[in-house]
């Protein structure tokens, strides 16, 4: 098993690549339908449309996405478990475990939006919009540059 993990890891590397792509796509796109939703009309149709794009967004996209990048993440520490004690993925992995963090707490505002809640206000997404973004920033430098 090993063996076959190391002689495909560059395709698995790819598809953790693939998945945080998608992952991150999804996670910096929600935010912004929570901005959009709290500007919409309460009760009226673009409330209930926005209800919608966010649970196919998050149950189509983002959920799937964060599992098969642990799983191919997983995979290459299975094949390489050297990996655990390194400088960059120590600092790497508090960065990934936030990332999921914000994942949790974001299924719970698809469900108070779902049920024509309106957390938090919109100023609040707007900055919560940045915050993925920067925490996949520090994860990308930590991966590819390994400054430690
Ligand atoms: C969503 C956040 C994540 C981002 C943005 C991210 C980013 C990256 C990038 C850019 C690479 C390629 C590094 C290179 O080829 O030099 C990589 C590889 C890797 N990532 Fe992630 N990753 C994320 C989540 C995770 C998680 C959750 C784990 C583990 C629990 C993980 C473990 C790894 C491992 C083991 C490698 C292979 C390193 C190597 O063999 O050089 N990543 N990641």
């Amino acid at each position: 098993m090993r063996d076959f993990l190391l002689s495909t890891y560059p395709w698995i590397k790819g598809l953790h690549l693939a998945a945080v792509i998608a992952f991150m796509a999804g996670m910096m796109y929600l935010p912004r339908l929570f901005v959009y939703h709290h500007q919409s009309e309460k009760g009226g149709e673009a409330e209930r449309f926005f209800a919608q794009m966010e649970r196919r967004l998050f149950q189509g996209i983002i959920n799937p996405s964060i599992v098969l990048l642990w799983v191919f993440a997983g995979l290459m520490l299975y094949a390489n478990p050297s990996i655990l004690s390194q400088g960059w993925f120590l600092a790497k992995f508090p960065v990934v475990l936030a990332l999921a963090a914000i994942h949790g707490y974001y299924a719970g505002a698809v469900k108070k939006f779902g049920r024509g809640e309106r957390p938090k206000s919109e100023r609040f997404w707007r900055i919560m919009n940045e915050v993925p973004f920067l925490l996949m920033l520090a994860a990308i430098f930590l991966a590819v540059v390994e400054p430690f």
